[in-house]
């Protein structure tokens, strides 16, 4: 039954590092990683596919949302995203074409309305380590354990320029960090859901750590 099983909420800007630590954390602690910020990339790329102006005609997105099924399944122990029954590429979803426009979808508040179900929903596979931006405030605002994990403006453009596939030809550390803060001001300003910490979360400034450093300080608080 899912009231056996706990939530652990990691939330925090682009680029933080969090996706490594969840996924780290999850293979520590035990549990299934579940990355939010894939499913509304997800969105994303199919309304790019279909030529959709996401920055101003965001009813045309709504008008879409009858027609995708997004959500994670096990397959072979692990959660894996899944579009209208076919698994999603990480290399489409990943791309800087898919970042560019990722947070004009993900401010349509019906469309947040129609996620906050399906992220719910992952509470029934197991233990769940749900990254994103308002997993401690909105998704599982009663999750056992709440993280906001940060790190400063440069050290992310770091971390981003350095994950191959994820930036445009020819970026520069000043691009990629003036990209990612466009991408923090959309998210911090939305009505619906706004990147913050909850009240109760713990907050985690990575500068200067490594992943499994990180890892290890989330695992402290958990295990004891
Ligand atoms: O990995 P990265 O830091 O680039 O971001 P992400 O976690 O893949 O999230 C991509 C975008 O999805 C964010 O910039 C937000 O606009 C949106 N998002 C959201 O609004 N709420 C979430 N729970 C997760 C992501």
């Amino acid at each position: 039954m899912s009231q056996e099983f706990f939530q652990v909420a990691i939330d925090g800007p682009a680029a933080s590092g969090k996706s490594t630590v969840a996924r780290m954390l999850a293979g520590k602690i035990g549990g299934y990683y579940i990355n939010t910020g894939d499913m509304y990339r997800t969105l994303a790329w199919q309304s790019l596919e279909m030529g959709i102006d996401t920055e101003n005609d965001p009813d045309r997105v709504v008008a879409m949302l009858p027609q995708w099924d997004v959500h994670y399944r096990i397959v072979d122990g692990k959660p894996l995203l899944f579009l209208n029954g076919e698994p999603v590429p990480q290399s489409a979803i990943r791309a800087p074409e898919v970042s560019a426009i990722v947070s004009f979808v993900a401010r349509i508040p019906a469309l947040r309305e129609w996620m906050l179900e399906k992220q719910r929903e992952c509470r029934g596979l197991g233990n769940i380590i749900m990254e994103g931006r308002d997993i401690a405030t909105v998704i599982f605002p009663q999750a056992k354990y709440k993280f906001f994990v940060t790190a400063s403006p440069m050290e992310r453009a770091r971390r981003r320029l350095a994950q191959s596939g994820e930036v445009v030809e020819g970026a520069t550390l000043e691009s990629v960090a003036a990209d990612i803060a466009r991408r923090d001001e959309i998210d911090s300003n939305r009505p619906v859901a706004p990147l913050k910490p909850a009240p109760d979360s713990v907050i985690i400034t990575t500068d200067g750590y490594t992943a499994e450093e990180v890892t290890e300080m989330l695992a402290a608080r958990i295990l004891g």
